[in-house]
């Protein structure tokens, strides 16, 4: 049976794609399918943690049991529902895939297409959920909440490459850990299994071989655990 290790936690964990919608019919997405964020959802709730899950648009997966699941489509209505339950939590998992951009505006009706011309959609940026997290705890509004983990989905020719820009990514976020997937083949989007890294804030790193997205869940919560324990 599984350890208890993190009974009396409370953690937020946020999972899947965001949508945006163009017109009534349309939006803008991306092909997560929220099984690593589902993952940590059910395990944490296995180690005994009371888990809020914020998923946006996944691959039809069934909700864990015992989490407490909000849904929600675009970026703005994630971060409402992250920042509503991170004043209580102890840990945050931002591991939903958030559209960095939006439309400006949504047309009321179909975009029509026009005869030979190209259509141009102009886009805004979406608030950084992760960073405004790291911004609050940094102004003294998070007490509660000591473990922030960000995730990277980072391509590259060489490893060297796609941990050098996760190293970066950490250090800009400011988060204290960097789940980090090399996208590829079988790797990350759409499918069962993942491989990557684990970057601290410390600078420590554990390589994450090619697994299930369960035993990278189970490692990811290994090393939350062990920040929450042990300072
Ligand atoms: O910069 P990048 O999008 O690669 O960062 C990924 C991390 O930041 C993920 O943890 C993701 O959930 C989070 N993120 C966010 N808000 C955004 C974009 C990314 O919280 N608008």
């Amino acid at each position: 049976s599984l350890p208890r290790d993190l009974a009396g936690c409370s953690i937020v964990v946020s999972a899947g794609g965001t949508r945006e919608s163009l017109d009534p019919v349309r939006f803008l997405g991306n092909r997560s399918s929220g099984k690593q964020g589902y993952a940590l959802a059910r395990l944490a709730v296995q180690r005994g943690a009371r888990v809020t899950l914020v998923s946006g648009v996944t691959a039809g997966l069934e909700p864990p049991a015992g989490a407490h699941v909000v849904q929600v489509t675009t970026a703005e209505q994630m971060q409402d529902a992250v920042r509503a339950h991170t004043a209580t939590a102890d840990v945050v998992i931002m591991a939903a895939a958030v559209a960095d951009f939006r439309p400006d505006s949504m047309a009321e009706s179909k975009i029509k297409k026009v005869q030979d011309e190209p259509a141009t959609i102009t886009l805004v940026q979406n608030p950084d959920i992760l960073a405004g997290i790291v911004e609050q705890r940094a102004a003294g509004d998070l007490p509660a909440t000591r473990v922030i983990v960000g995730f990277a989905a980072e391509t590259g020719d060489e490893h060297g490459d796609v941990l050098t820009h996760a190293r970066s990514k950490l250090q800009r976020k400011g988060c204290d850990l960097l789940v980090v997937n090399a996208v590829g083949e079988g790797k990350a989007f759409e499918v069962d299994s993942n491989m990557g890294w684990i970057l601290r804030a410390d600078g420590g790193e554990s390589a994450l071989p090619l697994s299930s997205k369960n035993l990278m869940a189970s490692r990811i919560l290994d090393a939350v655990g062990t920040l929450l324990f042990t300072g």
